[in-house]
């Protein structure tokens, strides 16, 4: 990755089958249902990808909700974990949010904690200044499997556009 362009920008039209590739490569992290959950929410969702060389290797989609902004959906391709790409992308949220006049993220995640892909990507939110909220312990959109709501309160600059 030395020495290739990082970019992060808004999605493109286009991006979808890449970000589907990225997600049926983590299937410890996505079930074979979510990339069709993830089609469906490309077409309503506004996201970010981060481009390693021009190629997508991670994305993040955002809802938007009355109170602050939820991340929806991130991955970042398997052999490119772990080197800063998806601190971009929540940077891209952060200023998302802002600009939405909106200073709070959030994201609900797996909250069985047993599980070490997801101690994982608890210790990435946690590491980047996201506390927990509750953990809801049959979250119906997870199969009734336990969810961590996680929050971080944003300090924005400047003001909303
Ligand atoms: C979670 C994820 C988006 C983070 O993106 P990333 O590019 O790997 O993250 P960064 O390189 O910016 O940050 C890495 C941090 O992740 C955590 N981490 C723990 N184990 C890790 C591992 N094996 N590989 C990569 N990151 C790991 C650490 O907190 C690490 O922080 P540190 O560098 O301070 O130690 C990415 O790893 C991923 O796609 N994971 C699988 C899918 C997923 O969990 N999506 C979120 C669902 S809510």
């Amino acid at each position: 990755m030395s020495g290739d362009t990082i970019v992060v920008g808004p999605l493109e039209k286009g991006d979808s089958e890449r970000i589907v590739e990225i997600v049926r490569g983590l299937p410890e992290w996505f079930t074979p249902g979510a990339a069709k959950e993830i089609r469906e929410a490309l077409k309503r969702m506004p996201g970010f990808a981060v481009r390693v060389g021009g190629v997508v290797r991670g994305f993040l989609l955002l809802d938007e909700r009355e109170c602050c902004v939820e991340i929806a959906w991130l991955a970042v391709e398997r052999g490119f974990r772990g080197r800063g790409l998806g601190t971009l992308l929540l940077g891209a949220a952060e200023a998302y949010a802002c600009s939405r006049g909106k200073p709070v993220l959030t994201v609900k995640t797996y909250g069985g904690m047993d599980y070490e892909p997801y101690l994982e990507t608890l210790a990435f939110y946690r590491g980047r200044g996201f506390r927990l909220y509750e953990v809801i312990e049959e979250y119906k959109p997870f199969g009734g499997q336990p969810a961590a709501v996680l929050v971080k309160s944003l300090r924005c600059t400047g003001h909303p556009s």
